[in-house]
C-alpha cells in the first residue's frame, strides 16, 4: 500500500520551488536506479547526464517548447542512448561480466558472438529504437524511485534534441538525448499537484484470464 500512495502522491510536476535544492545523497540514489535498471541483455546502451545549472537550465528551458520545470528543477536529468552498439561495445560487456562474476570465457563466448552477429544485422534507426526503449524503462524506475524518495519529477519527450545536444556540449557521434527528467521539490502553486489523476478505470484496462 505504501507504493500505492506514493505512485498517487507523484505527478508531471510543471512547476519546481527554484530555491530549494535536492540533497546530494537522493541525486546519488535516483544515479543508482538509473544503473540498476535492467535491460535486454544487460547491455546498458545508456548515459545519464545530471545538471544543476540555472544558466544552462534556462536555454534547455527554451528548447524544450519553454517548459517551466526544466527552468525551476533543482537538477535536471537528461537520459541519452549509445550510438555506437557495436562489437566493441559488446565485448567491453562481457569483459565487464567477466571481471564481476569471474565466469570463464568458453561459458560466455557462445551467447557473446551470438549477440555481435545479432547486433550487426541492425541498422541504425533499430538500434536506436531498441536503445530508446531501454531508456523508458529506466526514466520509469528512477520516477518510482522518485515517488518513494518524495521527490518531485516530470517525464518529458517534449524537447528539442539536437538544441540539447549542442547546450550540454555533447559528442553526438557517441550519445544522443532521448529523454528528460527535471527533479525537485514542487512549488507551492503548482496547480497540477492539485488535480485529481485522470486514468481509465481499471475494469478497462484490465484483462483477466482465469480456468
Ligand atoms: C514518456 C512521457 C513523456 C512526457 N512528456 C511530457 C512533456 O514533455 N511535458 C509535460 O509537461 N509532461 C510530459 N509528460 C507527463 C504526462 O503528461 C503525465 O505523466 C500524464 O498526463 C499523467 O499524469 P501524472 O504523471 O501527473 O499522473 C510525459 C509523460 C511521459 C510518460
Amino acid at each position: 500500500m505504501d507504493i500505492l500512495k506514493a505512485l498517487n502522491w507523484r505527478y508531471a510536476t510543471k512547476s519546481f520551488d527554484d530555491k530549494k535544492l535536492l540533497p546530494e545523497e537522493k541525486i546519488l540514489n535516483l544515479k543508482r536506479a538509473f544503473n540498476l535498471t535492467p535491460t535486454s541483455y544487460g547491455l546498458q546502451p545508456l548515459k545519464l547526464v545530471v545538471l544543476s545549472d540555472k544558466t544552462v537550465q534556462e536555454k534547455l528551458y527554451k528548447a524544450s517548447f519553454n517548459q517551466e520545470q526544466v527552468k525551476t528543477a533543482s537538477h535536471v536529468f537528461v537520459l541519452c542512448v549509445e550510438k555506437n552498439i557495436d562489437q566493441l561495445f559488446i565485448e567491453n560487456h562481457f569483459e565487464l561480466v567477466k571481471q564481476t562474476r569471474r565466469t570463464p570465457d568458453e561459458v560466455l563466448k557462445p551467447f557473446r558472438d551470438f549477440l555481435i552477429e545479432d547486433f550487426s544485422k541492425k541498422n541504425s534507426k533499430q538500434l536506436k529504437e531498441w536503445a530508446t526503449n531501454q531508456a523508458y524503462l529506466a526514466i520509469g524506475n528512477m520516477l518510482t524511485v522518485c515517488a518513494l524518495e518524495k521527490v518531485d519529477a516530470c517525464p518529458m519527450e517534449g524537447f528539442d534534441a539536437k538544441s540539447y545536444a549542442s547546450i550540454l556540449g555533447l559528442n553526438t557521434s557517441k550519445i544522443e538525448p532521448v529523454l528528460v527528467m527535471p527533479v525537485g521539490y514542487r512549488a507551492q502553486n503548482d496547480e497540477f499537484s492539485k488535480f485529481k489523476k485522470v486514468r481509465r478505470p481499471l475494469e478497462d484496462v484490465i484483462i483477466e484470464i482465469n480456468n
